[in-house]
């Protein structure tokens, strides 16, 4: 290109580089150093590229498909759920340990058999939904020509976690690694999973309010923490609020209580064979609470799980003075095994409002190059939590038309 020498061309370079921060630089994603082998319990929020059944999901994430359900507070009691069909542009999240390799924390549980007309981008933006990038994949595992992938390679998806050491502001934390979609802005997703914006740049030592889409945030669900021995081989389990965990070989499943930050366990309801599930010394079973009115107080008795340990079922009586008797303890709803897209806060805008169908799946969330508001339809209200957000993508709509126009007439200046 010949040098600029009209101011309008200076203007536009300085439009066209804002425009690049929106569309163009590097995501960012928040990196967690780490030094001892431990894991921890890390979710991953992951929007289907297309419908697939809960199995095949769990085959592409190589988590138990019952697991991801119970972490969607999905009832598993239906009938063959596990070849529902979830529709395209459900965000789910899954469950998933994160480990600590070469001092950085990260998931390596996950491997892809690569299939015909795949490529590292499409496995990135597409498959992955953004949580992983095609140059991440390519040194993972040491592909020398990323344009030759030889069909049914069996590649290493290395996905992004992070642990805090199961805290955030001392309290209980699960992290949920989020890729931002062009409609979100940090406020909306600080609403949408009930913590606050000073927190989320906190923990993604961010120096701004600003997200790009693509970027990816640790974003700490408040949880419910365990206290099992060491020994136990669910040692440290810890259950985000609103989700469910199966625990001791899927005898036992695990949440919060509504309103309460004490983890409740009580036998799944699973048909598998289970070891004792009694307390000892007691006819309580498992979950079990009873409560006794005395002068003193109410005297609550709960028989609590307390981790598993060589296919043993371990168990702890608890008893208490408390000043009242509790109510009845709730736990978040179980859904139904969803066939369309919820327009409820527990899952992410849709990535595309402007989708209609199945068929016209164009652009998949993180392979998309239209920039932040560009594909979506301002003030279309199946599309989000908050106004703000309309809002916002209409400038970003608006700032992107202007720039083009501005390119059109250099063009034209410069012709
Ligand atoms: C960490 O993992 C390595 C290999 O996986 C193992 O040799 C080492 O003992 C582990 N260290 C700890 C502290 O668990
Ligand atoms: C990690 O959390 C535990 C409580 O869960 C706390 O006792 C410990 O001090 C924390 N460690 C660090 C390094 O923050
Ligand atoms: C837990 O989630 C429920 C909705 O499922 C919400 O009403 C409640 O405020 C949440 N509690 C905490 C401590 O975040
Ligand atoms: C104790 O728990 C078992 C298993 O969940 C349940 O079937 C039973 O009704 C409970 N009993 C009481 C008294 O709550
Ligand atoms: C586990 O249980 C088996 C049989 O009950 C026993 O032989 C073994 O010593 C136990 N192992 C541990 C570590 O407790
Ligand atoms: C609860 O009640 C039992 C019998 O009713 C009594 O033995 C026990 O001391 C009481 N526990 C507390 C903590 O008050």
């Amino acid at each position: 290109m010949k040098t600029p020498d009209k101011p309008i061309f200076y203007l536009f370079l300085i439009l066209a580089s804002s425009s690049l921060f929106f569309t163009a630089t590097t995501a960012k994603s928040t990196i967690e150093p780490c030094s001892s082998n431990d894991t921890c319990n890390s979710l991953l929020g992951y929007t289907l590229y297309t419908d697939l059944k809960v199995s095949e999901v769990a085959s592409l994430f190589q988590v138990d498909p019952i697991s991801i359900l119970l972490a969607n507070a999905i009832d598993i009691s239906f009938p063959d759920v596990e070849n529902h069909i979830l529709p395209s542009h459900l965000f789910l999240k899954i469950p998933l340990t994160c480990s600590c390799v070469d001092g950085i924390r990260k998931s390596v549980s996950t491997r892809y058999k690569t299939r015909p007309s795949d490529t590292l981008a499409s496995i990135a933006g597409s498959v992955y939904g953004g949580l992983v990038s095609a140059e991440q994949i390519q040194e993972a595992n040491s592909v020398t020509d990323p344009s030759v992938l030889d069909v049914g390679t069996s590649l290493l998806v290395p996905l992004p976690c992070a642990c805090f050491n199961g805290t955030d502001n001392s309290l209980p934390a699960v992290y949920l690694s989020y890729v931002v979609k062009g409609v979100d802005t940090l406020a909306g997703i600080a609403r949408r999973y009930e913590t606050t914006v000073t927190d989320l740049m906190n923990v993604n030592a961010m120096g701004a309010p600003d997200v790009s889409s693509g970027d990816i945030l640790a974003v700490p669900l408040s949880a419910c923490a365990s206290n099992f021995p060491k020994y136990a081989s669910d040692y440290g389990l810890i259950v985000p609020n609103g989700s469910y965990a199966l625990a001791a070989g899927h005898c036992v499943q695990c949440s919060c209580a509504l309103g309460s930050r004490s983890l409740y366990c009580e036998p799944a309801s699973l048909a598998v064979s289970c070891s004792s599930m009694q307390c000892t010394n007691s006819n309580l079973m498992l979950g079990n609470i009873t409560v006794q009115q005395s002068s003193a107080g109410c005297n609550v008795t709960t028989c609590d799980y307390n981790g598993f340990a060589n296919g043993t079922i371990l168990t702890m009586l608890t008893r208490s003075l408390q000043p009242r008797c509790p109510g009845p303890q709730q736990f978040a709803p179980l859904l139904a095994p969803p066939d369309t897209v919820p327009k409820d806060l527990m899952y992410a805008p849709a990535p595309s409002p402007d989708y209609d169908g199945p068929g016209s799946i164009a652009a998949s969330p993180g392979s998309s190059v239209i920039p932040p508001g560009g594909g979506s339809l301002p003030g279309n209200p199946a599309n989000g939590p908050a106004g703000s957000i309309s809002t916002a993508a209409t400038v970003y709509s608006f700032s992107y038309f202007f720039i083009m126009f501005l390119i059109s007439i250099s063009f034209v200046f410069s012709c």
